[in-house]
């Protein structure tokens, strides 16, 4: 991937050398943006260095190397993730259907998509926030901008605005998905949750 503005790299490279002074390690303006990065490595390291918004310490590497339980995973899904994610026939259709996300992404993806979910959005759920003429105000997410524009709200209820009505249209940069300082989840958890998502049978 080619290098970002950001210069996240380079930052990285200076608080590997220990050339950073501390308090920027509880910098959460610098913490987010690091942890948003588009290159997988540099919010894989990030989080070898930086604090998330509750002051966390959640290291990728740390959690992909602890022994997962997918039984309490399972309960961890239940009470976290199926208020968003289908798992067969169980939760609500908000975000993507994890049942084969196995198939798509091995330990450290899954886990990079639960600490960093603002990082490298799902195409076709990036959130947009549309204002019609009538003033009337949309979020969710949108399913096509033809003659209409349909948008589906968090509670799936579908949308549709004749996209000439359409007067502003704002593509949000956060994932809906909360990260997991806002689900309350620690190390240990994410990891039976990844054990949990890693042993459904690929249907
Ligand atoms: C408030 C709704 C919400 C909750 C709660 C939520 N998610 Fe998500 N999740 C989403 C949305 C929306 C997306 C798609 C946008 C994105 O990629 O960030 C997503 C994307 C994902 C992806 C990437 C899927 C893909 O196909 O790329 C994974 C993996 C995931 N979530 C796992 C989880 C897990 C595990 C939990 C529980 C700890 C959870 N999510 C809780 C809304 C949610």
């Amino acid at each position: 991937m080619a290098r970002h503005p950001l210069g996240g790299e380079r930052l990285l490279n200076l608080a590997a050398s220990s050339k950073l002074p501390q308090e920027i390690y509880s910098n959460s303006s610098i913490a987010n943006l690091l942890f948003n990065h588009p290159d997988q490595k540099t919010r894989i390291l990030a989080g070898e260095f930086f604090r998330r918004s509750d002051g966390a310490h959640l290291s990728l590497t740390e959690i992909v190397q602890l022994k997962g339980y997918p039984d309490n995973g399972a309960d961890l899904f239940t009470l976290h993730c199926i208020s968003c994610h289908k798992m067969g026939d169980r939760g609500r259709e908000i975000g993507p259907d994890l049942k084969n996300i196995r198939r798509k992404f091995d330990k450290t993806a899954l886990a990079d998509a639960i600490l960093n979910p603002s990082a490298a959005v799902t195409f076709g759920y990036e959130p947009v926030m549309i204002r019609s003429k009538t003033d009337q105000v949309y979020s969710g997410f949108l399913l096509s901008e033809g003659t209409t524009t349909v948008i589906k709200d968090l509670e799936g209820t579908l949308h549709t605005v004749v996209t000439e009505d359409v007067v502003e249209k704002e593509i949000l940069n956060n994932s809906l998905m909360p990260d997991p300082v806002g689900l309350g989840l620690k190390a240990q958890d994410i990891a039976d949750i990844i054990a949990y998502l890693q042993v459904q049978p690929i249907l």
